[in-house]
């Protein structure tokens, strides 16, 4: 999949899928540019990848990233909308034991901005899943605002030429999303104790496992490639066969 030299902004490639997209772009000879509001240490970082810091959810900081990258390349290829951030909150703390763990306006106000408003800034600048599982609510609603979206700016970027897909992952090998902090609050919203987070996936899914962050990588990456040429305006689960809800 040679995507020989195009140039693609990945949001949020310092860590988790998104470092995956970016080693799986760099093995098919794309210019990576990353934008993420930290950076991976010296050690591990992607020889050949052009790393900057930049909140996506700042206007005039991505303005600028993207008028320094084009600046600096001449073009703009493909842009991977990957930065996202997730707190497990409930609508209402069935439990009353740990109101922190009730969606507050901050908490509301941080997932609408990354995982929403962040989307959009990117998208306009550089050019779900409905799942409605209550400790979820406000997680799925941006995410859903994607999908939103990614159906709207197709239509409206096809006759440039662009295409706009989505990427729906189910339940993937760890990230830094699901640190000890976040395990601790799912595990809270749905009553259980942390110890007893981890489920047996072998039954829940069709395919018997978790997705490997590098299968969502090679899925991006063929998306952003020739192969894909006539897909637009849709987004593609990978799921391992796992039905939304
Ligand atoms: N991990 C999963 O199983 C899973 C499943 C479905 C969807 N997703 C989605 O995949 C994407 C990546 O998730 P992940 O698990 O790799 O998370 P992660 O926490 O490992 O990585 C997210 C990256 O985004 C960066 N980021 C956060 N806010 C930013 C901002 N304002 N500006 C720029 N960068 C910012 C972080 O610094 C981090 O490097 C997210 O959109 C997430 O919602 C993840």
């Amino acid at each position: 999949m040679d995507l020989d030299q195009r140039v693609v902004i990945v949001t949020g490639g310092s860590s988790g899928i998104g470092a995956h997209i970016v080693s799986d772009l760099l093995e098919n000879n794309a210019q990576v540019i990353v934008a993420d509001i930290q950076l991976p240490d010296a050690a591990n970082r992607a020889t050949g990848v052009d790393y900057r810091l930049c909140d996506i959810t700042d206007r005039t900081s991505f303005k600028k990233f993207v008028d320094d990258v084009y600046h600096q390349y001449q073009r703009i290829d493909g842009l991977v909308n990957n930065a996202g951030v997730n707190r497990a909150r409930l609508l209402v703390d069935y439990y009353s034991e740990t109101p922190q763990y009730k969606l507050s306006n901050d908490d509301f106000d941080f997932m609408v901005r990354v995982n929403q408003k962040g989307p959009f800034i990117c998208t306009q600048e550089g050019e779900y899943p409905f799942r409605g599982r209550h400790r979820r609510i406000c997680y799925s609603a941006t995410k859903a605002a994607v999908h939103g979206f990614t159906l709207s700016w197709a239509k409206e970027l096809g006759e440039f030429c662009i295409r706009v897909v989505g990427v729906a992952p189910g339940i993937n090998e760890p990230t830094p999303m699901g640190d000890a902090k976040h395990r601790e609050a799912l595990a809270y919203t749905r009553g259980i104790k942390t110890t007893n987070i981890d489920e047996d996936y072998s039954q829940k899914i069709p395919l018997g496992r978790q997705g490997k962050l590098d299968e969502i990588a090679n899925l991006v990456t063929c998306l952003l490639s020739d192969k894909s040429s006539y897909i637009t305006g849709t987004i593609i689960n990978i799921t391992g066969g796992k039905s939304r809800g």
